[in-house]
């Protein structure tokens, strides 16, 4: 059912877990397209961007398969083959995992093909930094109305690069493509987001000679071969973050088993500036409303160790509840405010605006682009009727859904499977009336 009945007003209490990110698995399972042996990749979520993962590997003669162990994937790419492009372009629209497979199908086969790029519409999200990067390394590209055809008729050569924002996908770009690539890399202004590091972690197990410097500078030292490894992915911080807001929006407590602080410390700080509490244990972090007023703040998305542009729309629920007006100027994407439109709707008081309404002016100001919101509070929220717009807007939606008074329908949550794992049964364990 791709329709979810909320009776809002329930405190959401008990205990969840979250697995492996939503964020790393899917490069992990590209990254043993490089091996020249299998590969075993544990916790991860049963998601629908890792279906996505799984069938574009396969069709590219990988063989992805259960592990012994629950949340285990097997991936053997011995078998790696071109794959057919009307295949792959079936494929399109769904996922931007495509744009990843070709520094790993270069080395393999000296040939890729990247069709139509997906995943949410919160800005244009283009891909330029990923084809610079790859001319870069001596890649050929060519335009054709199915899609964009790679070759590497010199074989991919190691070089100098300077990403001109840190992106997190560009940065996955380099580090597939440079650890076999002949010499050395060196790329400036990197991503170095926990998800990023944790693939780092996967591509040395394999061989690979990764060096982390300071100031965002890697360099890979390019290697002949990379054996297949044997890896638990990092927690998913974004689904950890999104029970908290839904624990301080709903009044609730809720305990997220494999919730992780050191890849939530400026979360953590945000959530308790708020007025949040939370009880870090070995299991992992308890999220809680004290109780009384929360407290409205002015609040910066930015790429890592600032706050995630991910944790930003689940938050904005529980600041709908805040006393004042709190401030969020979004840094990272151009058009992520489109979500607060229903918020509105169901009675929350929130103007967008194009300026740059915070401490550092960012790529987007004075470009017509509304990515700065004032949220005022305390308002009441009634239910609605809403149809999901993106992932986290999703995600957001049910917990305003849960926060309001009365019942809303919530149409095309199925969207809300490419990242949080068995939602429905969590938020059934956790006291939501649902149906
Ligand atoms: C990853 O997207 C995540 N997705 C996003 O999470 C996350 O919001 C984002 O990183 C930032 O942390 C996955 O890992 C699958 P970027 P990615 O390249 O790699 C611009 C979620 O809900 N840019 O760091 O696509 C881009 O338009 C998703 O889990 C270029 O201009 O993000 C954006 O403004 C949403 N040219 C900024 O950089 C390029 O070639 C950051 O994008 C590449 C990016």
């Amino acid at each position: 059912m791709d329709t979810l009945t909320v009776h809002g007003g329930n405190p959401l209490s008990g205990r969840i877990a979250v697995r492996g990110a939503k964020n790393l698995v899917p490069k992990a399972m590209v990254a043993a397209l490089l091996g020249d042996s299998p590969s075993r990749l544990r916790n991860v979520p049963a998601v629908s961007d890792v279906d996505v993962a799984s069938g574009l590997l396969e069709l590219h003669g990988v063989s992805v398969s259960a592990g012994a162990e629950d949340g285990e994937l097997v991936l053997d790419p011995s078998q790696v083959e071109q794959a057919d492009v009307a295949e792959v372009n079936a494929h399109a629209g769904s996922s931007r995992i495509p744009i990843l497979l070709c520094g790993p199908l270069l080395h393999r086969l000296g040939r890729a093909f990247i069709p139509d790029l997906g995943g949410c519409r919160i800005g244009d999200r283009p891909i330029d930094f990923h084809l610079e990067a790859l001319r870069q390394f001596g890649a050929v590209i060519e335009k054709a109305p199915d899609g964009l055809h790679l070759s590497a008729p010199h074989g991919l050569r190691g070089t100098k690069l300077s990403l001109p924002f840190p992106s997190v996908g560009a940065t996955e770009q380099v580090l597939l493509t440079a650890v076999t690539a002949q010499g050395t890399t060196e790329l400036r202004n990197a991503a170095v987001e926990p998800e990023i590091l944790d693939l780092i972690a996967v591509l040395q197990k394999m061989g690979a000679i990764i060096s982390v410097h300071t100031d965002r500078v890697f360099r890979i030292q390019g290697v002949e071969r990379l054996r297949g490894f044997v890896h638990r992915a990092l927690p998913d911080r974004i689904e950890a973050a999104s029970w908290a807001s839904a624990a301080l929006a709903t009044g609730g407590n809720i305990d997220v088993l494999g919730a992780k602080q050191g890849d939530l410390t400026t979360f953590l700080n945000v959530f308790r500036t708020v007025g949040g509490e939370f009880d870090v244990h070995d299991a992992g972090i308890r999220f809680w409303h004290p109780g009384g007023p929360l407290h409205s703040l002015a609040l910066e998305t930015d790429v890592h160790p600032g706050f995630m542009t991910d944790w930003q729309q689940p938050l904005a629920v529980a600041l709908t509840q805040a006393t004042g007006l709190s401030i969020l100027h979004e840094t990272v994407y151009e058009n992520r405010f489109g979500f607060t439109e229903a918020l509105v709707s169901m009675g929350a008081v929130i103007q967008l605006y194009p300026e740059c309404l915070g401490a550092t002016p960012c790529r987007f100001g004075q470009r017509n682009f509304l990515h700065s919101a004032v949220i005022s509070g305390p308002t009441k929220l009634q239910g609605a009727d809403l149809t999901i717009p993106d992932l986290r807007g999703g995600f957001s939606y049910l917990i305003a859904a849960l926060t309001a008074h009365g019942t809303s329908t919530v149409r095309g949550v199925d969207l809300i499977n490419r990242g949080y794992e068995n939602f429905e049964d969590k938020l059934s364990a956790l006291g939501a009336s649902i149906s």
